[in-house]
């Protein structure tokens, strides 16, 4: 491997800015798996050990740039950090113009770096400011590897010595390893948020896998361009359109043929309030919880051919148990395919087989989702090439 890693550097009386992802999964204010934070701490805990004066950074959710909000800020994360770790954590809420390293403060935790404004656009300045908060860079953030912000790639460009963290080594080696490996069919199934980011790596992903499942909330906008129900999602443009069309011509791309809905807005999420549609009877006030027996089936059948598979992303809305039957289904019979290779990736993913404790039994668990398959797709994705 061609990387300067964190084991290689005396860390000793040093700032050591470490590039987190402790961007876990909440709902409704309460974290739902603390796994990010948990393999985060092999490179944190090894820098506090060495000797060096910690600052963690990270982001949080998706939120405006230059406004603060409570919703995404990473102060409960600091407390959650604290619980694990035998030093005392400080939290710094502004950093930007310079941080007082004080003595008993051996680890801080920085606010969400996508408060700043220029995180997202790789800003120069805002690199420089980041830069300057420390003596050694560690990049340990493989969940965000596949951004390229100013807190994961151009921040590099302006410290002396960056290196990468235990973490970020882990899952590369491992990843690199399986991937060399794969056996065919391969199978990709995904699911979750994040339209855009999903669409674009779709078009590659297509060209390199034999069957990719569309479930969770990117299918649905699939779903609506399918059955030309335009109420369904609110993402698209014209442009995504044509794109997704283009995505539903190969023969390998399966999207749901039915689902289970509720209404929109509903008071009680319960069993009695879910109903099963095939998609083209989906109305403008349903709003789609789970896969239909048709579409598990479906899936079930693929399952059972593939030799491998690599699911990002949540199927249905797994964080209520009545919304689990698709998410268990799938899991299970991955699990009863003695010759598949499954690497699953994702926070929400492995909440979601964490919620079921089926977690242990996938052959691995990435912390990264899209990153994971980005590098599925290229090995050699921009951060990468540049820590190289
Ligand atoms: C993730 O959850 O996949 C990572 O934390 C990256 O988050 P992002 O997709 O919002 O950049």
């Amino acid at each position: 491997m061609n990387f300067k890693k964190i084991t290689d550097l005396n860390l000793f009386g040093k700032r050591v800015l470490i590039r987190s992802d402790l961007n876990v999964p909440i709902k409704n204010g309460r974290m739902i798996s603390d796994m990010r934070i948990r393999e985060s701490l092999r490179t944190i805990n090894f820098a506090l050990n060495q000797g060096a004066k910690v600052i963690v950074m990270s982001h949080l959710g998706n939120p405006i740039e230059g406004s603060f909000n409570k919703k995404y800020s990473l102060y409960p994360i600091s407390k959650i950090l604290s619980q694990y770790i035998d030093f005392p954590i400080r939290f710094i809420k502004n950093y930007l113009n310079g941080i007082q390293i004080i003595d008993n403060s051996k680890l801080i935790l920085l606010e969400n770096v996508r408060f700043n404004i220029g995180e997202f656009k790789n800003d120069i300045f805002l690199s420089k400011k980041y830069a300057n908060l420390c003596d050694i860079y560690v990049m340990d953030a493989f969940a965000t590897a596949h951004r390229i912000h100013a807190s994961t790639y151009g921040v590099v460009n302006f410290v002396k010595k960056t290196c990468i963290g235990k973490l970020f080594l882990y899952e590369i080696k491992n990843l690199k390893n399986i991937f060399s490996g794969l056996i065919r069919p391969i199978t990709v199934i995904l699911g979750g948020k994040k339209i855009s980011t999903k669409l674009n790596i779709l078009d590659n992903l297509i060209k390199k896998v034999d069957y990719v499942i569309l479930c969770g909330e990117i299918s649905n906008v699939f779903i609506s361009v399918k059955t030309c129900n335009f109420k369904l999602s609110s993402f698209y443009n014209k442009k995504m359109i044509l794109k997704i069309k283009k995505i539903l011509s190969f023969k390998k791309v399966i999207i749901p043929v039915d689902v289970y809905v509720q209404k929109k807005n509903s008071q009680s999420y319960t069993l009695n309030n879910i109903f099963k549609k095939p998609i083209n009877q989906i109305g403008s006030k349903d709003q789609i919880v789970d896969l239909g027996p048709e579409t598990i089936k479906k899936i079930i059948r693929i399952i059972k051919i593939t030799r491998t598979i690599l699911w990002n992303g949540p199927i249905g809305a797994y964080e209520n148990p009545c919304f689990r039957k698709g998410t268990k289904m799938i899991a299970e019979s991955i699990l009863n395919n003695k010759n598949i290779c499954s690497i699953v990736g994702g926070g929400g993913t492995i909440s979601s087989i964490e919620l079921l404790n089926l977690k242990q039994k996938f052959s691995y668990i990435s912390t990264g989702g899209n990153a994971c398959l980005e590098f599925f797709i290229n090995e050699n994705f921009p951060v990468i090439k540049l820590l190289k």
